[in-house]
């Protein structure tokens, strides 16, 4: 009896001491392995108060595609040291909660703006209304934030991506009008961006507002392919495979109109100019905007990136206590065969 209690109090312990050791070691793995591992804010060694600098921390929602690419580059190169400013960047990953972080880490190192491009439109108030609070202003880029005080973002800087959808759909209305098919049936395929972004919604509403007035016009599908070449290609070969009779492909931005265009080639279906699947594509990226001159595009709406020196200029105003403006919708064009060479030069993204 004794051996046995003895045997028994023996495996307890060895099991018990595996297990508290177990739990000591595990965060270290996992830490590790990046499973705990915080997102990379810059923590800035910033001597922008010796230097007088204007420290900015802003939260880009992702690198998802060559126009945000774009984007990026048009805030890095306004916002500079020579032009007076400290800029702390952060690479959100299309991730909600890694903005919030982003957003909630400019705020406790009480950076003086605060720029960020959202990845979708809801869910801020609680993390802009923690901005206020610290007396942070807030510069809404690109997307909008839909949240129930407006109060709590100072201005917006942006594209109206509802008109752009109703630009895409304006011109489908011509391009069928002049082939004389405005009275056929007309297959329409949508790839959509993020769901719940602003250039989604937008997109997706202003062309099915115009899709509306055209009974003939059927929208076979719309699906996301997340802004992205390889997803865009993903769907786009399940659209394939599933209607053999697509006539027009809305692809919501360019990336995922790359990505649309090999799936179609490697299902040996002809596209743009001659092809049998007219491409509407949104951004107006330079590689984009070659393949309009090539005929492999049939139209592309811009969707402008340069919003960098919107910002500078705003940030000038706030600081010279003038009021500004609650939005600003930049610039965008629509690039055909047509007249697409005359921007091709001298474009810089
Ligand atoms: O919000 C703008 C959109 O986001 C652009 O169309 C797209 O390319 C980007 O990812």
């Amino acid at each position: 009896m004794k051996r046995l209690l003895e045997r028994l109090e023996e495996v307890f312990f060895r099991h018990v001491g595996a297990c508290i050791l177990l739990l000591c070691v595990m965060p270290l793995i996992f830490v590790g392995h990046g499973i705990f591992r915080e997102i990379e804010v810059e923590q800035a060694p910033f001597d922008a108060e010796t230097e007088d600098l204007i420290v900015v921390g802003f939260s880009q929602l992702g690198s998802e595609s060559g126009w945000r690419t774009a984007h990026t580059l048009s805030v890095q190169e306004a916002l500079t040291k020579d032009a007076g400013y400290f800029l702390i960047f952060n690479n959100a990953r299309q991730m909600q909660e890694n903005q919030i972080k982003a957003l909630r880490s400019f705020i406790s190192q009480r950076v003086d703006y605060i720029v960020f491009a959202p990845v979708i439109e809801s869910g801020w108030d609680t993390v802009l209304q923690e901005a206020k609070d610290a007396g942070i202003p807030v510069i809404v880029i690109d997307r909008m934030v839909n949240v129930e005080d407006d109060s709590l973002y100072t201005t917006w800087i942006g594209t109206d991506a509802r008109k752009e959808g109703e630009k895409a759909g304006r011109w489908l209305e011509r391009y069928l009008r002049e082939r004389e098919m405005q009275s056929e049936d007309i297959n329409i395929v949508v790839l959509q961006g993020t769901i719940g972004s602003t250039a989604e919604i937008g997109r997706t509403e202003g062309f099915r507002k115009i899709a509306d007035f055209h009974k003939n016009w059927h929208i076979l599908e719309s699906a996301t392919g997340d802004f992205t070449a390889a997803k865009g290609k993903e769907v786009m070969e399940k659209m394939l495979r599933r209607y053999p009779n697509i006539d027009v492909l809305v692809s919501q931005n360019d990336d995922m109109t790359m990505g649309a265009i090999a799936a179609m080639q490697e299902a040996g279906v002809s596209f743009g100019e001659d092809g049998e699947v007219a491409v509407i594509s949104f951004d107006a990226i330079y590689d984009a905007l070659e393949m309009v001159d090539a005929g492999r595009i049939n139209v592309d709406i811009e969707c402008n990136p340069v919003q960098g020196a919107y910002i500078d200029e705003i940030i000038r105003k706030l600081e010279n206590g003038e009021t500004v403006e609650k939005s600003y919708i930049v610039e965008e064009n629509i690039f055909t065969k047509d007249n697409v060479a005359e921007f091709l030069e001298g474009r810089t993204y």
